[in-house]
């Protein structure tokens, strides 16, 4: 489908309890906490790289020591219990338990993730664990990253042998994160490692990302056809700014970019055609060979959402005063403005409301249209909300604590929306809040908090802010208070 949704009136709802069995989590990512990266003989990733290099990463942050998680998991696990999770996504770090990005497993590496998955099922949590969340081996990226097809095996390869460990123990698995973030951040705006701005290189990331993710799947399920097995990928609700056919098509490319590029594949099988139209310039179809997207649409038994906003975008490059792009250059997810990759203009527009502290556009009833799209447009398929929450700019205040309101009323409206979907019988299942702790936010470096326990850098002190006894209490009710 290639129109964009709006919202009906089921939205907000008052009262919203979730059914029982729905999983409460909240999620993390390893090169965002654990630190510890060179030790144990964990390989270097393309964000240690990009976070040396002078200018990429705000106040010149790394993730060397982040909030040291590998060696505080379980403190950070009987923070989880307090909470009263009964999930906890993580992701494993590739450089850690295969530092050449090919061959045999570290011990110590792998020894580091059945330490942390014991203890979570002893805290009686679920693991989650996420297989690439961005830290792809150096020595794979050398060879020319994710724009090689070869990094699509390299990846299934890894998957394989860590599921050989560990899936004794962990029955629910994810392979990629954000693969829109990983291919167009990293290879086509620089925003992110590896730092590439090379729009063919981009699309093909896109590609091989998504190979990847089905060679893993399979080489997973031959093993346990009784696991369950899904990506997680960030998804935006999108608006054009105005009425004219140029914002409907603005609309409709950033949307096939952002969500039908990566939706199409993974759950029809087929790139939506309009999308390979306008990238058609870039030779996009000469990666895609025979079989690769019978591959990529493995059946799903979850399909991971992350949903921070909505886009507001037009084609208009002139002002209603016949001066200048009507454009702005704002501030959107992960983005001053999203890498579109095309040749026609798009622009993001600041649509005035509410925004968190990363400038982001607050917009739960976005949450609901993603969701319920899934619903209407897609084979059915359980969803879980892998990613949602709200970063600040925060200190602990002379309490000691801090009082995180705007997160409480962000995580609060969202689980509204999820709730309105479920009772439109949109097959949700869970959700995971970004993030447990405050912690290294990517090209923001450790400015931006979206912890819902805090954390001092300089000492490693965590305190659980407000949100963290809120979303404590919202658990034991099953759904934010009436
Ligand atoms: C997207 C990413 O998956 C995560 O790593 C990041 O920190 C949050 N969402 C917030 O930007």
């Amino acid at each position: 489908m290639t129109s964009v949704q709006h919202s009906d009136s089921t939205f907000p709802a008052p009262t919203a309890t979730f059914p029982a069995g729905f999983r409460w989590g909240a999620a993390t990512a390893a090169y965002q906490i654990e630190g510890a990266a060179g030790e144990d003989g964990r390989g270097p990733s393309i964000w240690d790289t990009f976070a040396r290099t002078p200018g990429k990463v705000l106040g010149g942050d790394t993730g060397d020591v982040a909030v040291d998680h590998y060696h505080r998991f379980r403190e950070d696990i009987a923070l989880m219990s307090d909470l009263g999770l009964t999930s906890y996504r993580f992701s494993i770090s590739w450089p850690r338990v295969q530092p050449s990005g090919s061959g045999p497993l570290s011990q110590a590496g792998a020894d580091f993730y059945r330490r942390l998955v014991d203890a979570l099922l002893e805290a009686g949590i679920e693991p989650w664990p996420t297989l690439y969340h961005w830290d792809l081996p150096q020595p794979l990226e050398d060879a020319g990253g994710w724009p090689e097809r070869d990094t699509a095996y390299r990846f299934a390869d890894y998957a394989d042998r860590i599921h050989a460990v560990l899936g004794d123990r962990v029955p629910q698995w994810m392979t990629i994160n954000e693969p829109w973030c990983a291919a167009f951040l990293g290879y086509a705006s620089g925003e992110h490692a590896p730092g590439r701005r090379e729009p063919a290189a981009a699309l093909r990331a896109a590609h091989h990302l998504m190979l990847g993710h089905g060679a893993a799947v399979q080489a997973m399920r031959a093993r346990h056809p009784g696991h369950r097995f899904g990506a997680a990928v960030n998804l935006y609700a999108i608006s054009p700014a105005g009425p004219s056919d140029a914002d409907a098509d603005a609309a409709r490319r950033i949307d096939g970019m952002q969500n039908r590029f990566f939706l199409d594949p993974l759950l029809r099988g087929s790139y939506p055609a309009d999308v390979l139209t306008d990238v058609e310039e870039y030779g996009f179809d000469a990666c895609v060979r025979e079989g690769d997207l019978a591959t990529i649409n493995q059946r799903l038994d979850l399909l991971g959402i992350n949903y921070y906003s909505r886009f507001t975008v037009t084609g208009e490059t002139e002002g209603p005063d016949g001066e200048g792009e009507t454009g702005q250059a704002v501030s959107s997810p992960f983005s001053t403005h999203s890498p579109w990759v095309g040749s026609e203009f798009v622009g993001f527009v600041n649509a005035g409301r509410p925004v968190t502290g990363m400038g982001w556009e607050i917009d739960a009833s976005g949450l609901y249209e993603v969701l319920t799209r899934l619903k209407d447009d897609y084979p059915p398929v359980d969803l879980y909300i892998t990613e949602n929450g709200a970063g600040y700019d925060e200190t602990l205040n002379g309490e000691g604590t801090v009082h995180d309101e705007g997160r409480i009323s962000y995580i609060d409206e969202h689980l509204r929306a999820c709730h309105a979907a479920v009772t439109k019988g949109v097959p949700l299942r869970g959700y995971f809040t970004w993030s447990l702790l405050d912690n290294f936010e990517w090209s923001w470096g450790y400015s931006k908090r979206f912890g819902l326990v805090h954390v001092d850098y300089a000492t490693q002190r965590r305190v659980p802010k407000d949100s963290a006894r809120w979303y404590a209490d919202v658990i034991r009710r099953g759904g934010p208070p009436d």
